[in-house]
């Protein structure tokens, strides 16, 4: 890392352990959400329903943690943006990381939606059941799931092109973008 950077020039650790910690449960809930809806074959298994069962207690956490870091993003203060970025660039940036926050609420409202409408329980992290957010019918079902499935698609193309972009930085133009998150 380059040590010249001051600690003002970095995001807080506050902000660091959010984004990586957040990233670290995110990718493979993500993951395993495909393998089960993907890759498993459709008939239910022992496996197949333990496996749905960990994507459905941890995934709605990931709500509680976006409010979180957004309340943490707005009570503290973000390093500037290098003068040297180009307007267009810059809000490709913001309009990234806003859709990056959006999707980190919408993909796991769809999922707890889709558990509404199923009339399913919806646990959280073991702890908590939560209410469901919509009345039970399940004719809504498999809409619900479309939407799940699309919207956390756009969330892994997201994940995926600002992981590139923050790849691009460090090795491609070799600046110190990535290293404002380390
Ligand atoms: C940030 C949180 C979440 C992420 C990133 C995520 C991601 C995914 C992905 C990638 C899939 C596979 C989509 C496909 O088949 O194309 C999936 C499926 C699924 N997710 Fe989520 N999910 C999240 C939260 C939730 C929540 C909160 C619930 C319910 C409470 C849920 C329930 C399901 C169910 C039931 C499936 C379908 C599995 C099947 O087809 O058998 N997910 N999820």
């Amino acid at each position: 890392m380059d040590k010249s950077l001051s600690l003002f020039e970095r995001y807080s650790l506050g902000a660091r352990i959010f984004h990586w910690g957040m990233a670290a449960i995110i990718v493979p809930l993500w993951l395993l959400g495909f393998y089960v809806g993907r890759i498993m074959p459709h008939a239910a298994t022992p496996q197949k329903t333990l496996l749905l069962l960990i994507h459905k207690e941890i995934g709605p956490f990931i709500i509680v943690l976006t409010v979180l870091r957004l309340v943490w993003r707005a009570t503290h203060r973000s390093p500037a943006m290098f003068s040297d970025i180009p307007e267009e660039e810059r809000l490709a940036v913001q309009v990234g990381h806003f859709a990056l926050y959006a999707m980190m609420l919408v993909v796991p409202l769809t999922g707890w939606v889709r558990s509404s409408v199923h009339g399913l329980p919806i646990p959280m992290m073991w702890v908590v059941d939560l209410p469901p957010l919509a009345h039970k019918a399940p004719v809504f079902v498999p809409l619900v799931n479309v939407l799940h499935q699309f919207s956390s698609w756009i969330l892994g193309v997201l994940i995926a092109g600002h992981g590139i972009a923050a790849l691009l930085h460090r090795y491609g133009r070799r600046d110190t973008v990535m290293n404002r998150m380390l």
